[in-house]
């Protein structure tokens, strides 16, 4: 149990610049609260204690303004930031590491009972104010815009602005390929960097990775210059990364989270 608060915690730290301290989190941090809520009343939903787990969610919703059937399904490291006025439908899925932002309703448009709410893959992030409504998927990694209506499926990656929602075509596609590649050459591991993200410690190595191409490229012209001159001074390889290292670096700090 308290291995899952600690991610939660670590999961505000990873998505909003403005959290301090873990004892801030606990404290004032209403998105956390609704989904511990939820975890309780999830839970006695599923023992069939559907009319205890309704007040538990009520209980959730009057203390922090955000509204999660006890019948939605939630899952990992899920972060609503700010809250208020969120409503989740008893038929909705969230994947892991979702954001959800104040005054989003993830709804139905029909009274069928059966699946009538959205699926939210993983790393999905719906914008303040967006309504994601019907029982269709919204892809691993799609961004919906603040304001947006969205009431059909949208493919992973993408994201979608505007009532109705559409696809905004993404130029940066090329760009993502490219930092991929020289994080790789790196031997660096490139989940995570991505404009997508909206950490600003994921940004800050985006743009480095951008300049370290632009070097790179400009030593290879040099070497190339050199190399017409006659000089072999490129001929020496560079000092490998090896995946050790990084180990190395990770071991050291698990031991001080520790
Ligand atoms: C949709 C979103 C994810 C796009 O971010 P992005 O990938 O950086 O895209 P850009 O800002 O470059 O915008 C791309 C285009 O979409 C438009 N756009 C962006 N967000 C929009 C929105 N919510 N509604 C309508 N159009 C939007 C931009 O004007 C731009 O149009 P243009 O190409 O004609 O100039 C982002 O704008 C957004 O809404 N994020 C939610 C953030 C939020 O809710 N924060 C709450 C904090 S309290």
């Amino acid at each position: 149990m308290f291995e899952r608060l600690r991610e939660d915690i670590q999961s505000v730290f990873h998505r909003d610049p403005a959290a301090r301290n873990a004892f801030e989190v606990l404290t004032c941090y209403p998105g956390m609260h609704a989904i511990w809520i939820h975890r309780l009343s999830g839970a006695l939903w599923g023992m069939g204690w559907k009319w205890l787990a309704r007040l538990v969610s009520n209980f959730g919703r009057w203390l922090t303004g955000i509204e999660i059937h006890p019948g939605a399904k939630v899952g990992r490291r899920f972060f609503i930031d700010h809250g208020m006025g969120i409503v989740i439908g008893e038929t909705a899925e969230i994947g892991d590491d979702v954001t959800l932002y104040q005054g989003v309703t993830l709804g139905g448009t029909s009274w069928n009972k059966g699946k009538r709410h959205p699926t939210l893959e993983d790393g999905v992030v719906v914008g303040a104010g967006a309504k994601v409504l019907g029982p269709f998927t919204v892809g691993a990694g799609a961004k919906v815009g603040s304001n947006a209506v969205v009431t059909k499926a949208v493919p992973a990656g993408a994201t979608v602005v505007g009532i109705p929602g559409r696809i905004i075509v993404k130029s940066d596609d090329e760009q993502q390929a490219k930092r991929k590649a020289m994080a790789e050459k790196l031997g660096f591991d490139a989940y995570g960097v991505s404009e997508d993200m909206p950490d600003p410690v994921a940004r800050a190595i985006g743009q480095l990775l951008d300049h370290l191409q632009a070097v790179d490229g400009r030593l290879e012209g040099m070497c190339g210059a050199l190399k017409d001159l006659g000089s072999n001074y490129c001929a020496k390889d560079l000092p490998v990364l090896r995946d050790e290292d990084f180990a190395g670096v990770k071991d050291k700090d698990d031991s001080q989270v520790g």
